[in-house]
């Protein structure tokens, strides 16, 4: 007999855990974290003498990628997790997976399976990236980039762009945003937790407006971007400059003007608040604002956008990055 069962109460008191409605655990993460994937069979489950068969392995798409295969005191590991992956072992019927060091590839749907003879158990769980999602539209101005464009203008700012349950995610913690982007499917929409009349009518109710499919080539919209953790550090510069002077200014720090995703990174993961307006290295000028309060997005926390000011205004600071 399989049952499938998920073994939440064991590990509510870890942060980075969340469950979808159906029940998949969630576990959340940054690149380069070690990361632990409980999985064990209740207490009350009977105790095979030969030792239970435990299976690990990730799936994708109509692939299973094997992980890790256990009988008794045999392991065998596969691929790249030959050195990276191993079973925490904390009691008989444990089958607890640590993976060291994640990359961008080890995120997505995990399945466990332990096979005992009596108390079988299949339980699938994901690994999702802690990040933030951001619209981004370029100089050019709003509605100019097709999804090829889109592609380019995420990466450009150290993103890629946005799937739907990353917006989706996004909506829920608050985000509101009336111009509509694409997506990673190739659909265009945009979240309002406010509705309100320019933006799909005040009398409906909140969530992801969606435009459906469009044309790839021939559409033309802003985009969602999503970004993962920083590793490296925000300074500002504080003196008013051209953006050809705060590109040299962070120059002589030893580091680059940063980018709109590395903004937004440190912003929504690590509290970054400065109520100065800077350059950036889209040549855009905004601000991150953590702590709303008078003359500092009183309103929302939020990274403020200035514009695309002209490149020789000798008028706002300089956000530099550094690895
Ligand atoms: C992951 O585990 C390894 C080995 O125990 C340790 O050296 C490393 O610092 C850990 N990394 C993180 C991000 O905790
Ligand atoms: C950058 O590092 C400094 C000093 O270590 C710290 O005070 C600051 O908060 C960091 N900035 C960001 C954006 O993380």
């Amino acid at each position: 007999m399989i049952s499938i069962t998920c073994l939440a109460l064991l590990y509510l008191s870890l942060a980075n855990i969340a469950y979808t409605a159906e029940g998949r655990m969630q576990i959340f993460a940054s690149p380069g974290d070690n990361v632990t994937m409980p999985c064990q069979l209740k207490p009350s489950s009977s105790f095979s003498f030969n030792g239970n068969r435990i299976k690990w392995t990730k799936i994708e798409g109509d692939d299973d990628i094997d992980i890790l295969l256990s009988m008794g005191s045999h392991n065998i590991k596969y691929g790249k997790y030959e050195n990276r992956a191993h079973l925490k072992n904390i009691h008989e019927n444990d089958a607890t997976l640590v993976i060291y060091n994640v990359d961008l590839d080890d995120f997505g749907i995990y399945k466990c399976e332990i096979i005992n003879g009596m108390d079988d158990l299949i339980v699938e769980l994901e690994l999702r990236m802690i990040g933030v999602v951001f619209p981004y539209s370029p100089r050019l101005g709003r509605y100019n980039l097709n999804f090829h464009d889109a592609e380019a203008a995420c990466s450009e700012q150290e993103a890629v762009v946005a799937s739907f349950e990353q917006l989706y995610q996004a909506w829920k913690g608050g985000l509101d945003w009336c111009n509509a982007g694409w997506l990673s499917d190739g659909t265009v929409q945009y979240p309002i937790t406010k509705p309100r009349e320019p933006c799909g009518g005040s009398n409906t109710q909140a969530g992801l407006r969606n435009y459906g499919r469009r044309d790839k080539s021939n559409s033309r919209f802003d985009v969602f971007c999503f970004t993962a953790g920083l590793n490296g550090n925000i300074t500002f510069v504080n003196e008013k400059l051209t953006l050809p002077e705060a590109e040299q200014a962070c120059q002589n720090e030893g580091a680059v003007l940063a980018k709109v995703g590395q903004m937004f990174a440190a912003w929504k993961l690590k509290g970054y608040d400065r109520c100065d307006a800077g350059w950036l290295a889209d040549g855009s000028v905004r601000y991150p604002i953590s702590k709303p309060r008078m003359k500092c997005s009183l309103t929302e926390s939020a990274v403020r956008f200035v514009g695309f000011p002209e490149k020789k205004h000798k008028l706002y600071g300089a956000y530099c990055y550094k690895a």
